[in-house]
């Protein structure tokens, strides 16, 4: 495998939009922030992506149900998970600009003499900050780096803001809370409120009991589901990899208190083994604990599983002990009983719930990201073929002569159980380039032997080499190969 491009990020949003996996939001309409579509190819890749993660947790195991709760839910769920009071950023406004910054985001620049204006600037723009400090006249070396959170708010007067020559715009920093409202039913009031959820967990807790008894299931077990989240994030960007709306792949594992610890490391380590089954870079993933400052409101101990990403090392997968604290919290709030009854030793108990949280859309990020390769003469997506969107190519070498009656006969017969594509047009060799770019693993090519032997070339994606197999094994083929 090459190097990565330095333009990476830029290679592949554009490579995504010419070849239909991701295109912006209300694109005609100079698009909007962070809301992305998912095009033909980009919806067979979530779809690979969520059956993988779908069949490990769910089919797989029989201590695992699933289940796919509403995105609207009862206000108060939204009070007992914490999230009304808690799910919040401290936010500073630019009153000249109008822009809107995370505190714990702004860097300042602070002069070491204690003598002058102070700079600041959002997190990881060194050009911004060079040009702007060349503008001041000022010396980089004559100033010290400081997080905006570190400046005593008496002393913001003396700040020059992102943007803007003047300093003392920024105002003092609030908190902002992060979920969308919206209103039930067509009275626009305070009593109406409901909220777009922000993690699709809270689903599953109110569920504990109605999925606990229909599946009649003991303690070890887990809940699994797959949905859309919303979250009204202050700094999105770098591509789909922080968006405002967005899917989570979320699986709750409630355990008998005390066995928790024991869980949360097994969960640990079966989740990096899901990574390396969907073929994901072993080298690009790492663990990264949550420090005492990092933690969620409702977490004891927490882990990420960080992947490198073209602009760093950042979280594709929250791995979170969530205590007693959600199952307590809608116990007091919606006064259900949520404790668990355990026949066996007529104990009675409300379960610790270990939770693996991942995000589809980044998911996506991390596929194409790992999958994506130049060579001379060819880009090529190097998705493990259990990922790729397209399972395989059928070209008839020539049209004529009865081939392109044989190629789509096969064509039809695969498309009973794969997505597959069928190519007449162009030279053979850009018929492979083209498959290539979009991660194809296998092209077929039905020529003049096939009219006598039945057999036909199959080209590996990876290596380019080809082999000779019977036209009637090809579905064999793909089975043992793409599933
Ligand atoms: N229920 C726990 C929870 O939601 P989280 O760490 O806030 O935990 C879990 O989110 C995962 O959801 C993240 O690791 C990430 O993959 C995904 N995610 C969170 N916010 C996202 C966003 N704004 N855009 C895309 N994915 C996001």
């Amino acid at each position: 495998m090459s190097d990565r491009p330095k333009d990476l990020m830029q290679k592949l949003v554009s490579l995504c939009k010419r070849k239909g996996f991701i295109y912006q939001s209300s694109e005609i309409y100079g698009g909007i922030n962070s809301c992305y579509d998912y095009g033909p190819l980009g919806v067979e890749l979530r779809k690979n992506i969520k059956e993988l993660w779908w069949r490990a947790m769910v089919y797989e195991r029989d201590d695992i149900e699933g289940i796919d709760a509403s995105i609207l839910m009862h206000p108060r769920v939204w009070e007992a998970s914490g999230h009304v009071d808690g799910f919040t950023d401290p936010m500073v406004d630019c009153r000249e600009t109008k822009a809107r910054y995370r505190e714990d985001q702004v860097e300042v620049y602070v002069p070491k003499s204690g003598e002058g204006l102070m700079y600041a600037f959002p997190e990881g723009q060194p050009e911004s900050i060079a040009s702007k400090l060349k503008k001041a006249k000022a010396d980089a070396a004559d100033y010290e780096r400081v997080l905006l959170t570190e400046i005593d708010v008496a002393k913001y007067g003396e700040i020059v803001g992102p943007d803007t020559k003047t300093p003392g715009t920024l105002t003092e920093p609030r908190l902002f809370n992060l979920m969308f409202k919206t209103f039930m039913g067509p009275v626009e009031s305070d009593a109406n409120i409901v909220f777009m959820r922000p993690e699709t967990a809270q689903g599953i807790y109110v569920n504990f009991h109605n999925v606990r008894e229909a599946a009649r299931q003991k303690l070890p077990f887990g809940i699994a589901q797959i949905g859309k989240a919303f979250r009204n994030e202050i700094t999105p960007g770098n591509f789909i990899f922080r968006m405002r709306e967005f899917e989570q792949m979320e699986m709750q594992y409630f355990v008998k208190p005390g066995s928790d610890e024991e869980f949360f490391e097994q969960w640990k380590a079966e989740r990096l083994a899901w990574y390396d089954r969907v073929g994901i870079n072993k080298s690009r993933l790492r663990f990264h604990e949550h420090g005492p400052d990092e933690l969620a409101h409702y977490a004891k101990a927490a882990f990420d599983i960080q992947y490198e990403f073209p602009f760093g090392w950042s979280e594709l997968e929250g791995i979170h002990n969530r205590t007693d604290f959600d199952l307590k919290r809608h116990m007091e709030f919606s006064k259900k009983n949520m404790t668990y009854h355990d026949v066996e030793t007529k104990e009675k108990y409300l379960p610790y719930v270990v939770e693996t949280s991942t995000g589809l859309d980044r998911n996506m990020l991390v596929s194409l990201v790992d999958a994506y390769d130049e060579e001379e003469e060819r880009v090529v997506m190097r998705f493990s073929p259990v990922l790729a969107p397209m399972k395989a190519a059928i070209f008839p070498l020539v049209k004529k002569d009865g081939l392109a009656e044989v190629a789509k006969e096969i064509t039809a017969s695969l498309r009973k159980q794969f997505r597959v594509f069928y190519d007449e047009s162009g030279a053979v060799g850009r018929r492979y380039r083209r498959q290539d770019e979009i991660g194809t693993p296998y092209c077929f090519t039905v020529d003049y032997d096939t009219m006598e032997d039945g057999t036909v070339t199959v080209r590996e994606r990876d290596t380019m080499a080809q082999e000779r197999i019977s036209k009637d094994q090809i579905m064999n083929y793909l089975v043992d190969r793409v599933l």
